[in-house]
């Protein structure tokens, strides 16, 4: 079967996990144009590049579901909002709607987020040079989410310590090796400290969380988790990925700093040319033809957000770093259809704010090319180092 697949879908053959990490932009783009649901066995699976079929797909969960044993985040955290499709899942949902509302994070978080932005820069700003991702925007991911859910006897040192462990665990899954003891400690810990807070009555989230009774209590420690999971990488790069366009588009910075409000536009199109998160995973539940492909029952099927949101049908000269775009907002990071990211709020003020410290702050902003790396990575993509000097 394999073989057959192989021989109808030639480039995607073709396609090596390495590509997808470091070089994607051209073989997706290839893919897009020939093959737009195209059979990787690179990935085991379907990729769908073209951004019009990604949003059919992500659309409809009925037919390209997330409840599937080979979706390991689910494995390691346990059953959540991420891993459940239909009624189940839209319970899940409804727990947190309201409080990730714009107005209620705005309420909340907005002031404190630009204190913390405004410190994290203070740390640094009389060195001249830092390497803005490790010293801010993973700084600033975790910090924001740590105070969204308010675990009390918490620091962000040890969120991070558990997101890295359980990370680990995830990845390790992927490739066949059990869940480490660690990985089991921090899932662990994260259930001791949410039974703790609940007592102690400290975190207002989670006390409304329980009171509101739409989850049960024992799921009320898997959902703080996989908030918390889903939200640190993903800003961190979020963040890291604005830095790198502005200081790799100088005239385009030069312009946001000579008038702020262009920021927003920045950050969306930044979004757009580089999501945090690439790509997201569906299974189908029945056979069927999608995109030219003849998709089986089971089979995985990957969405491309990175070559849905360069799909020059709806993005001219999509590889372009362009804040004057009209449509710039159409891009898909955060996901069209029931899954659709439910921090994309949160997430915009913290980097709002975290690189507008960074703007205010710093006079005389420059990358340093040579000690700097363009963003990469499949699942996950940030740049690893993005080295400024002022
Ligand atoms: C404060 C930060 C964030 C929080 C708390 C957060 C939280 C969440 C949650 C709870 C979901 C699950 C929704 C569901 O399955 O129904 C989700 C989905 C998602 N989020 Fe976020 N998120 C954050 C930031 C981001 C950022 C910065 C990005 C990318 C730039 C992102 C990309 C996504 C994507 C792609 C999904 C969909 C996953 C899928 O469909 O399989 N998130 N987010």
């Amino acid at each position: 079967m394999d073989e057959t697949r192989a021989s109808k879908f030639p480039l995607g053959a073709a396609v090596t996990v390495a590509e997808l990490e470091a070089e994607p932009y051209a073989v997706l783009a290839r893919l897009r144009e020939h093959e737009p649901v195209s059979w990787l066995p690179a990935l085991d699976g379907w990729l769908v590049t073209r951004r019009d079929l990604s949003v059919d797909a992500m659309r409809d969960a009925e037919t390209f579901t997330v409840d599937d044993p080979r979706f390991t985040t689910g494995a390691v955290i346990g059953e959540s909002m991420l891993s459940l499709d239909g009624p189940e899942h839209e319970r899940h949902r409804k727990a947190f709607a309201t409080h990730f509302r714009p107005t209620m994070v705005r309420e909340r978080f907005e002031e404190n987020l630009h204190v913390v932005a405004a410190e994290l820069v203070d740390g640094f700003a009389a060195d001249g040079r830092a390497e803005l991702r490790t010293a801010l925007a993973g700084p600033m991911a975790v910090d924001t989410i740590n105070r969204f859910l308010g675990l009390s006897n918490v620091d962000p040192a040890l969120v991070l310590e558990w997101y890295v462990h359980i990370s680990d665990a995830i990845v390790g899954l992927t490739l066949g090796n059990p869940v480490p003891p660690k990985g089991e400690q921090a899932i662990a810990d994260i259930h001791e400290r949410v039974a703790a807070t609940l007592a102690d009555g400290s975190s207002e989230l989670l006390t409304t969380l329980q009171a509101d009774e739409i989850l049960r209590p024992e799921e009320l420690p898997t959902a703080v988790a996989v908030v918390m999971f889903g939200a640190i990488e993903t800003s961190e790069g979020m963040t890291a990925n604005l830095l790198w366009h502005l200081l790799t588009h100088p005239e385009t910075l030069q312009r946001v700093l000579d008038d702020r409000s262009l920021l927003n536009a920045a950050m969306e199109e930044s979004l757009r040319l580089e999501p945090a998160a690439g790509v997201v995973d569906r299974y189908a539940t029945r056979a069927l033809e999608f995109g030219g492909a003849q998709i089986a029952e089971r089979d995985k099927v990957t969405v491309s957000l990175l070559a849905a949101n360069r799909d020059p049908a709806v993005f001219p000269d999509p590889d372009r770093f362009d804040i004057d775009r009209q449509n710039l907002r159409q891009h898909v990071t955060f996901v069209q259809g029931p899954h659709g990211c439910l921090g994309l709020h949160l997430a915009r003020l913290e980097t709002m704010a975290a690189v507008g410290a960074v703007l205010e702050q710093l006079p005389g902003l420059q990358l340093d090319a040579a000690a700097s790396s363009a963003p990469l990575g499949l699942i996950f993509r940030k740049p690893p180092a993005v080295v400024a000097t002022w």
